[in-house]
């Protein structure tokens, strides 16, 4: 296969620009995009690694609506972030463009307008949603109603996010508008579609000729293709987007799923002038990188985008991932279940390689995965550190102390020695026929092996003993040593650049293509070597702890934010309300009530005496720090019998969903016997 290709144009989906980069996206798509990238750089290949912001979409105007802020800001603002935290992570893009550039608009509307001159779209008149107050026509996600199915009031014109369905706006019942909270009314309005079940013959067999797909992606695509391909609008009623260039079509634009991969396309034309070989000419790769939600976009729609307008090649491969789940859960950018680049690096500065490596140890390859942080910290302590670290950290000390930094010189050769250096020869193809394969995990274990191989080699022939009786066989030991370590540097590369960029200045040796690995030469005899570095380090269980805590304290604002409050009680007359005699006190003095786990025997000054009251609320608060608070208290409540202790009223307390209690207390000090009414 190989051969047939020139150059490869390496794209990995654009991230819309609606909140940072998360795990989810490194490991679902970049870092896996990253690893082959590199990879094929180190092959000498030509390759252009293309990504940007997706920008335009409902996605967008959503997040601006929430934030109060304008579309554009929104992009401004996640553009940036996006961008620096896929450099800090060593994302190594040729080209971080984004959609709402000039280039791209220019680019996206010559492809509609010339789809549309080939007479690939049909248009269709129908009735849609349309908020008269915001005047404008509701995207799905901006009607919320009854659903149908469950009752869930707030459903989703697309889904209800409760039992799960997908629906069309039309199906809710009481229909409404985020917009303006009027009710919508239906008013046509005409589209652009692209007949996806007319050309659904020539993609049906573009798909089957690629059966060596991972197997998820050819899955997925046959499961649309056989359960039938429908027209798909490709133009919007929204004011956010490129603007659909037919006469007639004020206050449309492109549908995002139309214009965002087109994206690919405007990215490359900004990074070269030379951009149409890499789009255009058959002898050229394409791969597209991507999460599993984006499947039928790239090997379907895409594709068939591309062949209305012509002249483009299509995806010979579209590696997607499954999903990465975090500690057990769904990662969710808007329940804030997700741990967040720019956050790692604070906790973990200096530490990408780290999270690439669990990352991509872990990846969602063939099913979903979970990420957790004690899986984080014993990949780190146990195969970074004590497999990885510790080799390259004993060659470099060993070669220090006894031969000053010198690449010592080879003598004979023993049996062992041989074997080593036939596995090491190796590991190059090796970890490239994975690679070819999309198979990370499997290429980044092969990688470690190579550096258990080299742990191995010095635990078998333990130099540190063999030095006082003979120091020529410990020279041979650590030339072959530290030939493993630059083997090392040379294929680490793709996965820690980091740590191998490190590695390659501690052996101070020049930068090395995959094809010159895989033999004990790498290292001239009397080579000099740098000062020895930490490639990595512990992990202590306090990181982590801070880590663990910080995700419960998401858990439980989310749950107290998700809590819907009661039905309200019937009704009562003021004067009912009046009976009850509600003061406000102080607490003068506060115990545990003996062999029970909730309750306080409290002494309360109500302004009119100072009386008992046992009070269930000792798992919210401890006995010394309450006394001196004010509190309201139902002060004619009938005086009953609590744990043979005589309770002469009831504390009044505001009761969280989770069945936690607060004191409802006066917010500035109030006379205790002063009535709360
Ligand atoms: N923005 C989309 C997402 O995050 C991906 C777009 S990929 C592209 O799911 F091809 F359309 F650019
Ligand atoms: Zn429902």
């Amino acid at each position: 296969m190989e051969k047939k290709f020139k150059r490869y144009t390496v794209t990995a989906a654009l991230p819309y620009a609606n909140g940072p980069v998360h795990i989810g996206h490194l490991a679902g798509c970049y870092i896996p995009a990253d690893i082959y990238v590199r990879y094929l750089r180190a092959r000498g290949k030509d390759v252009k690694f293309i990504c940007g912001s997706d920008e335009h979409g409902v996605a967008i105007t959503i997040k601006a609506q929430k934030e109060g802020v304008t579309p554009q800001e929104v992009v401004d603002k996640y553009h940036k972030m996006m961008g620096d935290a896929f450099t800090d992570f060593g994302i190594s893009f040729d080209i971080y463009s984004r959609t709402s550039g000039k280039t791209h608009h220019e680019t996206a509307s010559e492809f509609f307008k010339t789809v549309y001159d080939n007479g690939q779209f049909t248009e269709e008149v129908s009735e849609q949603y349309y908020d008269e107050a915001a005047k404008q026509f509701l995207a799905d996600r901006y009607i919320i109603g009854t659903c149908p199915k469950c009752g869930n009031e707030n459903a989703y014109g697309d889904q209800c996010e409760k039992c799960g369905t997908s629906l069309s706006p039309t199906e809710l019942i009481n229909p409404r508008s985020t917009l303006s909270g009027a009710s919508p009314v239906l008013r046509t309005t005409k589209h652009w579609f692209l007949p996806l079940d007319k050309m659904e013959p020539s993609i049906r067999e573009y798909v089957e000729s690629h059966k060596e797909w991972k197997t998820n992606v050819f899955g997925q695509c046959m499961s649309w293709l056989n359960q039938g391909l429908h027209p798909r609008a490709m133009t919007r009623d929204l004011d956010w987007g490129v603007k659909v260039p037919l006469p007639g079509a004020d206050g449309k634009v492109l549908y995002v799923w139309f214009d965002a991969p087109i994206g690919y396309i405007s990215a490359t034309k900004e990074l070269t002038p030379d951009w149409e070989k890499y789009w255009k000419e058959e002898d050229t790769r394409l791969i597209h990188f991507i999460g599993k939600d984006n499947i039928v976009f790239h090997c379907i729609i895409f594709p068939a985008i591309l062949r209305a307008h012509g002249g483009y090649i299509v995806a010979d491969n579209v590696p997607a991932n499954e999903f990465l789940n975090l500690e057990g859960d769904k990662i969710s950018t808007s329940r804030n279940w997700a741990v967040w680049l720019h956050e790692y690096l604070k906790d973990f500065a200096g530490k990408q390689d780290v999270l690439r490596y669990v990352l991509c140890a872990n990846a969602p390859e063939t099913k979903d995965n979970d990420f957790t942080w004690k899986d984080f910290q014993a990949r780190n302590n146990n195969e970074l550190l004590a497999v990885f670290g510790n080799f390259i950290n004993r060659v470099m000390v060993l070669s220090h102390k006894y031969f000053e930094r010198k690449v010592p010189a080879i003598g004979t050769l023993t049996d062992m020695d041989r074997e080593v250096i036939a596995e090491l020869k190796k590991y190059p193809a090796t970890i490239a026929a994975s690679l070819e394969q999309f198979r990370f995990r499997e290429a980044l274990s092969e990688l470690m092996n190579l550096a258990r191989l080299g742990n191995k080699y010095l635990a078998d022939t333990e130099p540190w003993k063999v030095i006082k009786t003979d120091e020529a066989r410990v020279k041979t030991i650590l030339n072959i040593g530290l030939q493993i370590a630059a083997n090392l540097a040379v294929l680490s590369e793709p996965f820690l650049p980091f740590s191998s960029g490190k590695l390659y200045k501690m052996l101070n040796m020049p930068h090395l293509n995959w094809d010159e690995a895989g033999n004990e030469h790498l290292l001239a005899v009397g080579h000099t070597i740098t000062e020895a570095s930490l490639l990595f380090e512990k992990i202590e269980d306090e990181a982590i702890d801070i880590q663990l805590q910080r995700l419960e304290d998401t858990k439980k604002s989310n749950q107290l934010q998700q809590a819907v409050a009661g039905p309200v009680k019937e009704a009562v007359s003021f004067d009912e309300f009046s009976k009850m005699d509600i003061r406000v006190g102080t607490i003068l003095a506060a115990e545990k009530v003996a062999k029970t786990k909730k309750l306080l025997k409290l002494t309360i000054d109500t302004g009119i005496d100072q009386r008992t009251v046992v009070s269930g609320i000792a798992e919210y608060y401890e006995p010394e720090k309450i006394v001196g608070q004010q509190v309201s208290i139902l002060v004619n409540l009938a005086p009953r019998e609590i744990k043979g202790i005589m309770s002469h009223g009831m504390i009044l307390m505001a009761e969280n969903t989770d069945g936690t209690l607060a004191f409802v207390s006066p917010l500035s000090p109030v006379n205790n016997g002063g009535s709360v009414k």
